[in-house]
């Protein structure tokens, strides 16, 4: 059976301080009130990852992710982060192929393909992520484009590497703005992309990969979202910030 997930990305949000404080909020929620098998991760800035994983460490539920990485193994990358930096300090996952990075930092399907496998190779999930925007959706393409997302960025990959990664459903027009797919929308396109995923893998394969909702998702509208068959948690921006939102919506699978 896919895992149940809801993750955290905190975008550039939150100093060293603030960071520490929300997180450690989080870890005290989470073992007090969440209960089952779900598993809850937060995608930190870089500047945070190190200390996060010390406090998460006897927390079996919560796990911490990047933000970004990038696709070289190593080398004269100035500012740059690498997989096996991000691996080195016991982090779990990667957001690869965020809306925000394919906007502002140019970053292609071809690019995220490598990306995706630099991740890999270092033993990092990708929390892969797909969407359309506004303009697509309205002219109707939106099917086309995530197809595509998936095919040039990550179904290159064998089906052992493949089940590396969850997928994470993020329209651009929903994220940030307070307007939310409606549970039928993302159903739609999260029930089409485990279809894709069936037919390029196999079903096995299709029913074992996680994919995630990302979008204005809160405690309010989560509990709707996740009930449906195909969304199997939340990729989380706003809410995640403040650990009450955040936590309550981890709680949606207890
Ligand atoms: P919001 O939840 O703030 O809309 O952000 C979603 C997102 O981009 C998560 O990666």
């Amino acid at each position: 059976m896919r895992k149940k997930i809801v993750a955290g990305n905190w975008k550039m949000n939150l100093d060293y301080n603030e960071g520490l404080g929300v997180f450690s909020e989080i870890i005290n929620m989470v073992k007090d009130e969440v209960t089952g098998t779900q598993e809850a991760v937060i995608c930190s800035p870089f500047i945070h990852l190190h200390s996060l994983v010390q406090l998460a460490k006897g927390y079996s539920k919560v796990s911490l992710g990047a933000q970004n990485a990038h696709q070289a193994e190593s080398g004269a990358y100035t500012g740059e982060i690498s997989a096996k930096m991000i691996k080195s300090i016991g982090a779990a996952y990667v957001i690869l192929g965020h809306s925000e990075r394919r906007q502002y930092f140019g970053e292609t399907n071809e690019l995220l393909a490598k990306k995706t496998d630099t991740a890999l190779a270092n033993d990092l999930r990708p929390i892969f992520c797909i969407g359309e925007t506004l303009q697509e959706r309205e002219a109707n393409q939106y099917f086309n484009i995530i197809k595509s997302q998936l095919v040039e960025g990550v179904f290159h990959l064998d089906a052992a590497h493949f089940s590396k990664l969850v997928i994470a459903y993020e329209p651009v027009w929903a994220i940030g703005t307070g307007v939310t797919a409606s549970s039928e929308q993302a159903q739609e396109i999260h029930a089409f992309i485990r279809k894709e995923i069936a037919t390029k893998y196999s079903q096995e394969v299709a029913d074992n990969t996680t994919i995630l909702y990302g979008g204005s998702c809160n405690p309010k509208n989560a509990p709707e979202l996740f009930a449906q068959p195909d969304i199997d948690g939340g990729l989380i921006g706003g809410a995640s910030l403040k650990s009450r939102d955040f936590v309550d919506i981890v709680k949606v699978f207890n």
